[in-house]
């Protein structure tokens, strides 16, 4: 770093900002300007106060970043009242996590403007001046995506793209696309931790993670994702990751080195078995994946415990159903278990779901739908049901949901017209 230069930082009063400036400082950064669109807290000025005392000087400044003019006055700050840049640091981000459903372009916006777009601004108003530093700070969820995360993911991946783009002008780039922090930041919380930590996405102390940082900075990768992943628990979660040739390498690769008996379920002793035995391993299962996913102590769980009111909300009912199609190889449809069912209830229901043993499975339910309302004569229908046995649970749970809905549709359409 240079003692005559200024370095910018984005999100510099945040966690990662401030982490990324400590280290800035220690190499001898000369200048710091750590710009947000608030002013400077009292809880922030032991920090300042170290990096003064590292040596640098340091400048605060109220910019959003994610309005261009405020962003082009700053900027004209360089190489007149403050050194000439030679570092951009972008660390400026919101969260506003939200289901895909409920998802509006403004929440898309909220968290693209200050990562993506000011970026891109970052970018587009520095192309010219030679950069030794130019940082973006993304996300795994840019990489793997994660539920409630549409938009984030789309602007972490932009950032990605980004710094690639830079680097194949030649100019210099970097995105690191961070796993999650624990204790400091936006992504910290105890009871989030764990959720991500059973994804398979542990968290890293703060000391891990300007460790990594110190890594990166002094390495040369375009683009690096940082942080414990376990793939395997990873596509537990998401389901079969037919999105991703590496992670299906990965998670086949293990898949042949577990011993077996290490499953969380055995699907073959649940088929073996009698009835009641049968009953009574499914109910254990579901009490101990909600009590998992909830934090609630599964010998805690009464089999007529409401799985809502255990606390189970819409990412976790996504990710019971997910577990529960990858092991159990039964699907329960998110709004279904929303519905607030009990335990036994949940249990019934996949028993009942179970292609192996219920004569009306969903590809039976799906079948009935499409030929008894549906399908007409040489309209290519045909095809279709040939193709039920093929899908998988989620894909006939979908297909039904369209088909019903295209049902009432119609019904609400021969209402108004007669
Ligand atoms: N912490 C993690 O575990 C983690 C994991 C993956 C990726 N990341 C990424 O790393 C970056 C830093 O995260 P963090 O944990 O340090 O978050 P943080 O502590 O919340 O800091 C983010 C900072 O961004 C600033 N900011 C937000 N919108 C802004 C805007 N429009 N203009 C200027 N400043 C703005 C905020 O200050 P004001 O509110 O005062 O504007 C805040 O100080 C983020 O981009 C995040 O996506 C973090």
């Amino acid at each position: 770093m240079r003692s005559d230069a200024a370095y910018l930082i984005t999100g510099g009063l945040g966690a990662l900002g401030l982490t990324a400036a400590r280290l800035l400082a220690m190499e001898g950064a000369g200048t710091l300007v750590l710009i947000g669109r608030g002013a400077p807290r009292p809880e922030h000025e032991p920090a300042l106060a170290e990096l003064r005392e590292l040596g640098a000087t340091v400048v605060t400044a109220q910019v959003d970043v994610s309005d261009d003019d405020q962003l082009g006055a700053h900027l004209e700050r360089y190489g007149t009242e403050l050194p000439p840049l030679r570092g951009v640091l972008h660390a400026a981000g919101v969260l506003a996590d939200r289901m895909i459903d409920d998802l509006t372009w403004e929440d898309v916006e909220i968290v693209m403007r200050p990562k993506l777009l000011a970026g891109w601004q970052l970018h587009r108003r520095t192309a010219h001046l030679d950069l030794d530093l130019f940082l973006l700070f993304g996300s795994v969820a840019g990489v793997l995506g994660n539920p409630g995360q549409a938009g984030y993911a789309a602007a972490n991946c932009g950032l990605d793209a980004l710094a690639h783009l830079r680097r194949r002008s030649g100019l210099a780039a970097q995105s690191i696309d961070w796993g999650p922090w624990a204790q400091i930041g936006l992504a910290a919380g105890p009871d989030r931790d764990d959720r991500l930590a059973d994804r398979g996405l542990a968290a890293m102390t703060p000391q891990e993670g300007a460790e990594a940082l110190a890594a990166e900075l002094a390495g040369d990768a375009v683009q690096v994702m940082v942080g414990p992943f376990d793939a395997t628990a990873w596509s537990r979660f998401t389901g079969p990751p037919a999105a991703s040739s590496l992670l299906r390498e990965i998670t086949q690769e293990r898949a042949v080195a577990r011993p077996s008996g290490t499953t969380a379920f055995d699907r073959t002793d649940l088929l073996a078995a009698g009835a009641t035995e049968r009953r009574d391993m499914l109910t254990a299962f579901v009490r101990r994946q909600v009590g998992r996913i909830a934090r609630a102590e599964p010998d805690k769980i009464r089999l007529a415990d409401r799985v809502t009111v255990l606390g189970v909300d819409s990412l976790m009912a996504m990710e019971l159903r997910q577990i529960f199609e990858t092991e159990v190889g039964a699907s329960m449809p998110t709004v279904r278990l929303l519905r607030g069912p009990t335990i036994a209830e949940v249990a019934e229901y996949l028993l009942e779901q179970l292609p192996e043993l219920a004569p009306a499975t969903a590809a039976a339910a799906v079948r009935a739908t499409v030929t008894e309302s549906v399908a007409e004569p040489g309209d290519g229908l045909g095809d279709l049901l040939g193709e039920l046995d093929l899908m998988s649970g989620s894909e006939l749970e979908a297909l039904f949901d369209e088909l019903t809905a295209e049902e009432s549709e119609l019904t609400a359409e021969e209402r108004s017209d007669s």
